[in-house]
């Protein structure tokens, strides 16, 4: 079970890169879904990230088990800390921006994506445990 939500969960990272580029060009056109479309796959990727933190990984599992050890520990404190806090401001920017735009008059709508669908996406980027890091993992993971 473990594994085969891991690989959703990395997978699933390109699908929401993907969204959120597509949503930061287009996500403020007229008719538009993308922007909706990223915060719908930002909010399943959350939800299968709060299934592995709180239930299937044995490393934030651990890391709750024993907090103040985990900080000192690169690895462990990188996703029980460090990843999820920069996953939850961008999923609220995305939310942010999605109820904004649906506001806005049209002429501002380019704008406010531009702003809050990049904004959430460079916290995606910064988030993200790329290879070459303490806590990276693979590109590609099957
Ligand atoms: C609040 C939201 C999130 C939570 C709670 C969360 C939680 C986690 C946890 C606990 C792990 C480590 C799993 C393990 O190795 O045992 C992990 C890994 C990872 N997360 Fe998240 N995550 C969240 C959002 C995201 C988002 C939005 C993305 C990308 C769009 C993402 C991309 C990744 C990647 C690429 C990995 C590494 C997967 C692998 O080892 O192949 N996460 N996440």
């Amino acid at each position: 079970m473990y594994g085969i939500v891991l690989i959703i969960h990395s997978w699933l990272r390109w699908a929401v890169l993907a969204a959120g580029i597509a949503a930061v060009a287009r996500g403020g056109a007229r008719d538009s879904s993308t922007g909706r479309w990223f915060t719908i796959l930002l909010d399943v990727q959350m939800l299968i990230g709060l299934l592995l933190y709180f239930v299937l990984s044995p490393f934030t599992t651990a890391a709750l088990g024993d907090f103040g050890g985990a900080m000192k520990n690169p690895q462990l404190r990188y996703f029980a800390v460090e990843h999820v806090f920069g996953m939850v401001i961008a999923i609220t920017l995305a939310h942010i921006g999605t109820a904004k735009i649906k506001k806005a008059p049209a002429e501002r709508r380019a704008r406010l994506a531009l702003i809050f669908y990049g904004l959430a996406l460079v916290a995606i980027l910064a988030s993200i445990p790329w290879p070459g890091m303490p806590a990276g993992r693979p590109l590609f993971r099957f």
